[in-house]
C-alpha cells in the first residue's frame, strides 16, 4: 500500500468582505507531483492559498477541499497543519517576542500532536542540520521569527518550515520573490530534496526561473479566480515568452483580474 496523499478541490469559492474572489476551483494533486499555478497580479492565487489553510479573513461559500478524503474546511489552522497541510507564505508574518526555534519547535510538535512532541536534543540536530542545508546562519534559530529578515531570509526561512514540518501537500506562494541567485538554487535544492511519492507541491510563481530548477508536471493558468487552462511544463515555457494575451484572446477573456461584481 502506498501512502501517497490524494488532494482534491472541487468548485471552490471564496470571498472576502463579500466581495467573491474564488469562483469554483478544481483541481487534484497526488504524492509525488509537482503542481505550478501560474497567472497575473490579482487573480486569485493567494486567495486559494488562504483559504486553503483556513485564514479567516477568507469565508468558502461553496465547494469542497480534501485530503485523503478528509475535508480540510470542517478543520481549524492547526488541525490542518496537523493533516499534512503546509503554506509557504508570498508575506511571511513577523512575531516578535517569538524565537525562531521556539516557534519551530512548538509548529512541530503541533503537527507531531500531543505525547509524541519531540525531544529538544533530535529538535536542535535536526535544525541545525536544515539550517546548514540551506545555508542559514546558526544566528537565525535565536532571532524573532521574521522580524528584521530580509525577503530572501524570509522566504530561506519558509523552507526551513516545510522541511521540518514534513507535511504531505506544501503549498509555495512565491518563494521565489526576493530570493537572489544562489538562493534560488539553495531554495530549489531544499524544495528538490523533499520531493517523494508520499508528498504533493503546489508552487505559486510568476517565473519560468523557479520552474527551470523545480520542474512541475503540471502548469495551470489562473484568471478572474478560476483555473482557466492547464498543461505541462511547456506552458510555462510559452507563457514566459509571449506573455498572457494569447490565452485571453482563446478564451475571450477581456478582464482577467477578479474584478467587482
Ligand atoms: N482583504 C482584502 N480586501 C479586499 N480585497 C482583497 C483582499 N484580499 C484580496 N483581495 C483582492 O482579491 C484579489 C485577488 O488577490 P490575490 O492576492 O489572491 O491575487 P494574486 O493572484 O495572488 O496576485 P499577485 O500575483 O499579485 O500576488 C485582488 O484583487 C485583491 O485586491
Ligand atoms: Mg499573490
Amino acid at each position: 500500500m502506498s501512502n501517497a496523499p490524494k488532494f482534491v478541490i472541487d468548485g471552490l469559492k471564496a470571498t472576502i468582505e463579500d466581495k467573491e474572489i474564488l469562483k469554483g476551483i478544481h483541481l487534484e494533486m497526488n504524492g509525488g507531483e509537482v503542481h505550478a499555478i501560474m497567472g497575473p497580479n490579482g487573480t486569485g492565487k493567494s486567495t486559494l492559498a488562504s483559504a486553503l489553510m483556513g485564514h479567516p479573513k477568507y469565508e468558502v461559500t461553496a465547494g469542497t477541499a480534501t485530503l485523503d478524503g478528509e475535508d480540510l474546511l470542517e478543520m481549524d489552522v492547526d488541525e490542518r497543519a496537523r493533516a499534512g497541510l503546509f503554506l509557504a507564505m508570498q508575506y511571511p508574518s513577523e512575531i516578535p517576542g517569538v524565537t525562531n526555534a521556539d516557534f519551530l519547535r512548538s509548529a512541530i510538535n503541533a503537527r507531531r500532536g500531543e505525547g509524541n512532541e519531540i525531544s529538544l536534543i533530535k529538535f536542535i540536530r535536526q535544525m541545525e542540520g536544515k539550517m546548514k542545508e540551506l545555508e542559514m546562519n546558526p544566528e537565525f534559530a535565536h532571532r524573532y521569527l521574521n522580524e528584521g529578515f530580509s525577503g530572501g531570509e524570509k522566504k530561506r526561512n519558509e523552507i526551513l518550515q516545510m522541511m521540518l514540518l514534513d507535511p504531505k501537500i506544501v503549498i509555495l506562494d512565491e518563494i521565489d520573490s526576493g530570493l537572489d541567485i544562489d538562493a534560488l538554487k539553495i531554495v530549489a535544492a531544499g524544495v528538490n530534496a523533499m520531493r517523494s511519492p508520499e508528498r504533493g507541491f503546489l508552487i505559486i510563481t510568476h517565473y519560468q526561473r523557479l520552474l527551470n530548477y523545480i520542474k512541475p508536471d503540471f502548469v495551470h493558468v489562473m484568471m478572474q479566480g478560476r483555473i482557466v487552462k492547464s498543461g505541462g511544463p511547456e506552458l510555462a515555457e510559452k507563457l514566459e515568452a509571449e506573455g498572457y494575451d494569447w490565452v485571453k484572446e482563446e478564451l475571450g477573456i477581456v478582464d482577467e483580474t477578479v474584478g467587482q461584481d
